[in-house]
């Protein structure tokens, strides 16, 4: 419960205007402890460091609920030359995408520009071998998220297009129930937006109970699954969950953001275990930001502390 006022708290001083200035112009020191610089050559660069540790990368260009068409575009342009780039690497392109960035829910030339522009960056994975997460975010965005989900896995394929659902809906249970016929892959996370208790539960308890019903059926079905937490008693679990079960390895993976738990996320994937972190970048990272802060009250004094001292 405190968790909950606590991240309501945060999230509304964090929404309002003048405290946006304020942290974007003094805060970028401080940001950069959660996303891996501005430009594609920085988030590649440190896909290759973590690659030193044996873990994997999911590069996700920040950028949300942008409001003209032609700047949905140019954004959905910005993740093919990321993925371009990543490829001429040498790195499998695997990105996160969030589709109000690229113009969900804006009628262009009879179609939903969002979907218009997923094909093109799906279409482009598959070229080259990678995948594509759609990001989920607010609840209002979960029932079309999850539709163009399944065109574009008839289009392209559930090995280059996967989503998200968040265990603090109460509709999750049934909606991954109701994806089972693509045998989606699916990452699972507790959700992170402000959301009102008429959708979402307030009790921290019920969400982590929900992430691992979410996580034992999605497995159970057969499903690849993205178990996607900094939580260790959830993360033990899961081990002891497929140990129990005879689940593979290489039917699931442990996913966690970049800059949090990297002690963890090496000593996973030292084990033998699939691990992947999810890299932000872009000059776009404020809502982002705020979304870090607001899960964890140490992290208020990290970011007051690193713009005290500049
Ligand atoms: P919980 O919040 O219970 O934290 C467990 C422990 O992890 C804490 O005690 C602390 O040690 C550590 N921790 C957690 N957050 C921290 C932070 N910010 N700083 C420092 N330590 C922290 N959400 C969403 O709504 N849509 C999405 O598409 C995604 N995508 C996504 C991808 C990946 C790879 C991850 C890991 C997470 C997301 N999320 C997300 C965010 C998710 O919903 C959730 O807000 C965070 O993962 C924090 O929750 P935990 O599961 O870590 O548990």
């Amino acid at each position: 419960m405190i968790d909950q006022l606590y991240r309501k708290a945060v999230l509304t001083v964090a929404g309002q205007k003048t405290i946006e200035n304020i942290v974007r112009a003094r805060g970028w020191g401080v940001a950069q402890r959660f996303v891996a610089g501005e430009s594609i050559q920085t988030a590649l660069n440190a896909v290759k460091e973590l690659e030193k540790d044996g873990v994997l990368a999911n590069l996700d260009l920040l950028g949300e609920f942008i409001d003209s068409p032609e700047k949905c575009t140019a954004f959905a342009d910005n993740v093919l030359n990321l993925m371009d780039a990543a490829h001429a690497q040498g790195i499998r392109p695997y990105v996160s995408v969030k589709l109000s960035s690229v113009g969900q829910g804006k009628t262009v030339e009879g179609g939903d520009l969002g979907l218009t522009n997923a094909r093109r960056i799906v279409g482009r994975a598959k070229q080259y071998g990678g995948f594509v997460c759609l990001d989920m975010e607010d609840h209002p965005r979960v029932d079309i998220t999850l539709a163009q989900l399944r065109t574009l896995i008839g289009e392209f394929g559930r090995e280059h297009v996967g989503s998200v659902l968040q265990s603090y809906l109460y509709r999750s249970e049934a909606d991954r129930a109701a994806l089972d016929d693509l045998h989606p892959n699916l990452r699972i996370v507790k959700g992170a937006y402000l959301e009102p208790e008429t959708v979402a539960m307030p009790v921290k308890a019920d969400v982590d109970a929900g992430y691992r019903k979410l996580v034992y059926a999605h497995m159970k079905a057969g499903n690849y699954v993205n178990v996607a937490t900094h939580d260790e008693s959830i993360i033990r679990d899961v081990q002891h969950f497929v140990l129990a079960n005879g689940i593979s390895k290489d039917t699931f993976e442990f996913q966690m953001l970049y800059g949090i738990r990297r002690d963890l996320q090496k000593n996973l994937a030292a084990q033998g275990y699939r691990v992947r972190a999810y890299i932000p970048y872009g000059r776009d990272w404020y809502p982002y930001f705020s979304r870090r802060i607001a899960e964890r009250p140490a992290n208020v004094m990290f970011v007051l502390r690193g713009m005290v001292k500049g």
